[in-house]
């Protein structure tokens, strides 16, 4: 099998690294990769424009490609199956039309309120007066969304009633967001404890994978801002078989069988970013992708072929693949460049990785690297995603750990706490 890889994060790391293993896998080219992805055997990395998705599809024809694995969101928003699809060409993610569980949160609730998905109770508001209107009605704390893409900043959680409205303001008077900000989610703010549920699905079958949590604060005891994830880990206890099951039968089957019945089929990875208090579990959001960081410790647990897994949703056959998983723990401790997630330096030299790459049962997923006159060096806020595996959480967690301690750049740093909710059960 040939694979055209679109992205060039962590997570765009790991999914290269695990298809990498696959025995039918004999070429990866990612677009536009990173250094990382560059080392492992199999890839190579292409510099074309990842929006150009007609440029893409030639390339595809040309590579003879078999099979396209798409990572982020935006290029799936922006309706990258659809144009490989019209061409004959395999690609494993949902076309435009199924993306906008992701691209647009009003889609996302109308589609769970017809089909009775459990989340929060919400109200969609296209004008500021509107808007402002409802959050005096039902006071604080209540959640206001931007309606589109904000590259994961389209969220406040208002802990009081002005908070909320400064929100709309933003969103909706100063329209920070842009269009994405041209109508507003507003809900009811759910207590409880979060956990991310993906799952694969060729539109008809869906398999869960193993659940994972990830720490969206920067600074330990989840303090400070939101970033793009600090650290995960898999699987996560507040997820136990049974809510698992429940989660299976109550929100990934219904989504996607909704999708199926409006004719707009989604096929790909369906991640359910759930809400879980007691046995009530509830849904956060949907992204249309697999999530980053959870990939990072999502993949190293996949026992089966995920090449095999990825064909056989973009084909229609995921019925007749195994999908199995290690009986294991894995643990992904991000390292950031200081100043992240708000201004930081990038062009500091990384060391240590490789005497790090040599630990058994560790792996070091470049984020945001770059090459130069052979060296690694920074190139983004989240740098690396070093991820151990082993019989427990604590296992992982401290062979992670031990792993971030032999490698070394400028103003470095990262959490030293990931996965204190599972070790503290
Ligand atoms: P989202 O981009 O929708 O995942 O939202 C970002 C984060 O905001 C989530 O991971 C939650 O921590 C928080 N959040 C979103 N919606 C709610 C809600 N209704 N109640 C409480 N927290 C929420
Ligand atoms: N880790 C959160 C996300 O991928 O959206």
């Amino acid at each position: 099998m040939r694979i055209l890889l679109i992205g060039g994060g962590g997570r765009e790391h790991a999914l290269a690294w695990k298809l990498a293993q696959s025995p039918k896998v004999e070429k990866i080219f990612a677009v536009p990769g990173n250094p990382g992805i560059g080392q492992i055997k199999k890839c190579s990395c292409v510099a074309l424009k990842i929006n150009d998705l007609e440029s893409l599809a030639d390339y595809a024809e040309e590579e003879s490609i078999d099979l396209t694995v798409v990572g982020p969101e935006a290029s799936l928003v922006e309706g990258i199956a659809d144009v490989f699809k019209r061409r004959g060409l395999p690609i494993f993610g949902p076309s435009k039309a199924a993306a906008r569980l992701e691209g647009s949160k009003a889609f996302a609730k109308e589609i769970m309120a017809k089909y009775g998905i459990p989340t929060a109770f919400f109200k969609i508001c296209g004008d500021l007066e509107t808007a402002k209107a409802y959050i005096k009605e039902k006071g604080a704390p209540i959640v206001v969304k931007a309606d589109g893409l904000a590259a994961g900043k389209g969220v406040v959680v208002a802990m009081t009633e002005k908070e909320a409205l400064d929100a709309i303001d933003e969103i909706m008077g100063d329209q920070k967001f842009g269009e994405a900000g041209a109508s507003v989610v507003i809900e009811e703010y759910m207590e409880g404890e979060e956990a991310s549920l993906l799952a694969f699905t060729d539109g008809k079958t869906v398999v869960p994978m193993i659940a994972a949590q990830d720490h969206k604060r920067v600074f330990d005891g989840d303090e400070g801002p939101n970033t793009g994830g600090m650290g995960t880990y898999a699987p996560a206890p507040v997820m136990t078989s049974i809510l698992r099951a429940k989660a299976t039968e109550q929100i990934l089957k219904p989504v996607v069988a909704a999708m199926a019945e409006e004719g707009t089929p989604y096929q790909g990875c369906l991640y359910a970013g759930l809400m879980i208090k007691g046995s009530d579990i509830k849904v956060v959001e949907f992204n249309c992708r697999f999530g980053d960081p959870e990939t990072q410790v999502i993949l190293p647990l996949l026992k089966s072929d995920l090449a095999e897994i990825m064909l056989g949703c973009a084909t229609g056959s995921l019925d007749r693949m195994e999908v199995k998983w290690w009986n294991q723990c894995a643990v992904c401790v991000v390292m950031a460049s200081g100043g992240y997630p708000g201004s930081y330096e990038t062009g500091k030299e990384i060391k240590g990785l490789k005497e790090a790459e040599n630990m058994k049962d560790a792996v070091i997923f470049h984020a945001g690297t770059m090459e130069k006159d052979g060296k690694i060096l920074t190139a983004g806020g989240r740098v690396l995603g070093v991820t151990a595996t082993g019989d427990s959480i604590l296992i992982a967690r401290d062979l992670a750990y031990d792993a971030v301690r032999k490698i070394t750049f400028n103003k470095s740093f990262y959490r030293k706490d990931i996965a204190w909710r599972a070790l503290k059960r």
